[in-house]
């Protein structure tokens, strides 16, 4: 069983194969957060779990209650489950509402739980799921303020083979008046300590989600976007880990929101050096009118403890999400080397170079052309037509079926780009609909990359949206789509919006865009789906739920891209990167790379071609075979094994990653060097994870191998040359 009451003392323990998570309540009343960490075979005595913070009484801090030893208890210095404004605790609450009489104080107190088996879907939102019932269980904690009427419905469900918690809860409005909801984090978590490490992974267009480490300090520490979307310049993860914490060792706590538009993650030190860790909406331009009788979602966040290392968290993650939160049918299934035409030909194509790049790319064994920006209304740059989702006869004299028919004809499946959720100025559908767009009233609509972004809180509009991208897939065989999204939103405002409800609109976007995701690809369940925002723009929990691969970046640079790769790695597995072989010199820093290194380190993803292939040499173009070949044997064990980081970019000359199948029978490491070092030194990699007392046979030369030796004593490997980079492929005897 998950999860163990003490009913009498009103414990729960939420326990899952590695991990515990204990809360239970301050007489019978207020939620306590009493531990999360390693697995505790047995639920502790309350008082072993709380004894210090409430005994010592500190000054300044108001008293809520007095215990039946005569205590007095300030909740600002207890670990709080659920926190909120107007009582004794004064941090950040994860829960803040104003009142019909303008009051914004709350009081949340116990009226009932219930476990069930498995885990209910969050209405309206993303989140993770169950395939059986056996596989998790769920509690429900109902807490009601007596005087508003109003209930908080903690959600948990613990996944017990993926050491996995998941956290939510709803805000029933049960009272007469309707209340103003001003902050609905999805999770505050209490730490008793604060000597911890935040790492995150930030960054910008074409270098996203860089790994980012920094200690936390007395104040404040978080990332957050008021983009619309969770964006390219932070991600909604992050993880607090002990000072000693490696890839292998320590403690890690990950934190990750299934939600795709603002967010703010973080962690505050108090001034008692106790930690509250928070997630959720972004607060910040941010309201929400709760009728009466009506009630209120928020998104989940993914919590993963880890005793083993970073290493362990991520891989937790990993298994977690390609198991139990991309729906898509694909996330079982080894999805074809694609060839994408965008930096091939950009704006400037027509049938018959799109027919010959397909023609020749299938020659070296690539099953899927997709087709990018550029194919509908009057589309020669980026200056027109987004939402005129009507063929360009000009380019494409025979339409989309007459070019999916001659991609079909040549044994090759065919995909195709959108970009729903914009609009040009210029466009037919701008003239019919000028006020679709984001906007406020009598202001400037600014453009970035010349577009405004559609009203998705709309219903009209989001009909719009479902029709008309339907209606494209239905006109020919299209069995993939990339989704893509190029701005983040600015002045922002909706036309339909009462002056009340504007502070509304960013959240309501993300839930009319996951109704037109979810109407598109459930009507399409053959359609592989690939996200996509000016590159990793919006890689997240929430789209993966609905497509089970993002474009990681626009930028194709080997180097670039083992940083990129490896931030995306710390919670995203690499089944969901989107990762593709362009030319040299690099369009987005112009660095000259091997195609060999430019294919290795696209490689463990979801693996393509962005690029000319007529124009390739036969030096190269003999490789595009040879890697397809390998994708295709061994795509699985990069995308259901496990990763192992061996060694990581930011740290030095050689990034090393280590892939373990899921039968565990093969491993495959992938090594990389920057920078050739004359006369160089051997670096020793030692392999992870392998099964001790096991033999395992190099394929490529037939030496065997002990795992102790390969974990312990390691395979050398010289960087006598830039860019240099190999694949060690070993069977277990
Ligand atoms: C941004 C994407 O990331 C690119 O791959 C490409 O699809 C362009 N948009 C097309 O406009």
């Amino acid at each position: 069983m998950a999860i163990i009451i003490d009913e009498k003392n009103k414990l729960f323990h939420l326990q899952s194969e590695k991990t515990s998570y204990i809360l239970g309540f301050l007489k019978e009343d207020f939620p306590v957060h009493l531990y999360w960490g390693n697995r505790l075979e047995a639920t502790p005595d309350f008082n072993q779990l709380l004894i210090v913070p409430y005994r010592w009484p500190r000054s300044f801090s108001a008293v809520d209650a007095i215990t039946d030893e005569g205590d007095r208890v300030s909740r600002d210095n207890l670990p709080i489950e659920f926190s909120t404004f107007g009582n004794s605790d004064l941090r950040m609450p994860c829960f803040h509402a104003r009142y019909k009489d303008g009051s914004t104080v709350s009081r949340f107190s116990y009226k009932g739980h219930k476990v069930y088996n498995g885990k209910k879907p969050l209405e309206g939102l993303p989140a993770t799921y169950v395939e059986d019932d056996s596989e998790a269980q769920s509690l429900e904690i109902t807490l009601t303020d007596d005087l508003t009427g109003v209930s908080i419905i903690l959600q948990y469900t613990v996944f017990e083979k993926y050491n996995a918690i998941t956290r939510s809860y709803r805000c029933e409005n049960n009272g007469n008046d309707r209340i103003t909801i001003e902050r609905a984090l999805s999770a505050t978590l209490d730490f008793k300590k604060c000597d911890f490490d935040m790492i995150q992974a930030s960054g910008a267009w074409g270098r996203e989600r860089y790994a980012q480490r920094a200690p936390l300090m007395k104040g404040d520490m978080n990332v957050w976007s008021a983009r619309g979307a969770s964006s390219g310049v932070h991600n909604p993860f992050f993880a607090l880990v002990s000072k000693d914490a490696t890839e292998t060792n320590g403690s890690a706590y990950g934190f990750n929101l299934v939600y795709s538009g603002n967010f703010i993650a973080g962690a505050t030190v108090d001034p008692y050096n106790a930690t509250r860790a928070y997630i959720g909406i972004n607060p910040f331009n941010f309201s929400w009118q709760l009728e009466a009788g009506k009630s209120f979602q928020t998104p989940e966040v993914v919590m993963i403890h880890s005793g083993e290392g970073i290493g362990e968290m991520s891989r937790r993650f990993h298994r977690l999400y390609r198991n139990r939160l991309v729906t898509s049918k694909y996330k079982n299934e080894e999805r074809s080397a694609l060839i994408n035409n965008w930096e091939a030909t950009y704006f400037d194509f027509n049938e018959d170079k799109i027919v010959s790049i397909a023609q020749k790319a299938q020659k070296g064994g690539i099953k899927l052309f997709v087709l990018d920006d550029g194919w509908f209304g009057k589309r020669d740059d980026d200056t027109s037509s987004l939402g005129d989702w009507f063929v360009d006869k000009a380019k494409l004299p025979n339409g989309i079926d007459g070019l999916c028919n001659k991609i079909n004809a040549l044994g090759m499946k065919f995909g195709l780009w959108f970009e729903p959720e914009m609009i040009s100025p210029v466009s037919k559908l701008y003239e019919a609909h000028p006020d679709w767009c984001i906007h406020v009233k009598d202001r400037e609509r600014t453009l970035s990359r010349n577009q405004l972004t559609l009203d998705l809180s709309r219903d009209d509009v989001c009909d719009y949206i479902i029709e008309s991208v339907n209606a494209v897939l239905d006109s020919a065989n299209i069995e993939y789509v990339k989704w893509d999204m190029n701005r983040n939103m600015s002045n922002v405002g909706s036309a339909l919006l009462d002056s009340e409800h504007q502070g509304e609109f960013y959240h309501r976007y993300i839930l009319g865009l996951y109704k037109v995701l979810g109407a598109i690809t459930s009507a399409h369940p053959n359609v592989l789906f690939e996200s996509c925002s000016g590159g990793g723009g919006r890689f997240d929990p929430g789209m993966l739920y609905y497509m089970p691969q993002t474009w990681t970046s626009d930028n194709t640079d080997a180097l670039a891209r083992l940083s990129i790769q490896h931030g995306t790695s710390l919670c995203y597995p690499y089944c969901t990167m989107g990762a593709h072989v362009s030319v040299v010199p690099n369009h987005q820093v112009q660095r000259v790379t091997p195609f060999s290194m430019r294919g290795n380190v696209a490689m463990p993803g979801q693996f393509g071609y962005e690029l000319d292939v007529t124009k390739l040499n036969e030096e190269d173009f003999s490789q595009i075979r040879e890697q397809v070949g390998f994708y295709e044997k061994y795509g699985s064990v990069f995308h259901r094994g496990d990763l192992f980081r061996l060694k990581n970019p930011e740290d030095g000359n050689i990034t090393a990653l280590e892939f373990i199948s899921e039968d565990k029978n093969t491993v495959i490491v992938m090594l990389y060097s920057m920078q050739g070092l004359a006369n160089s030194p051997v670096e020793y990699i030692n392999l992870q994870g392998l099964e001790k007392g096991a033999v395992y046979k190099k394929t490529q030369n037939g030496e065997m191998w002990s795992a102790d030796t390969l974990m312990n004593v390691g395979i050398p490997f010289l960087t006598d040359f830039d860019y240099k980079n190999k694949v060690w492929i070993f069977e277990k005897q």
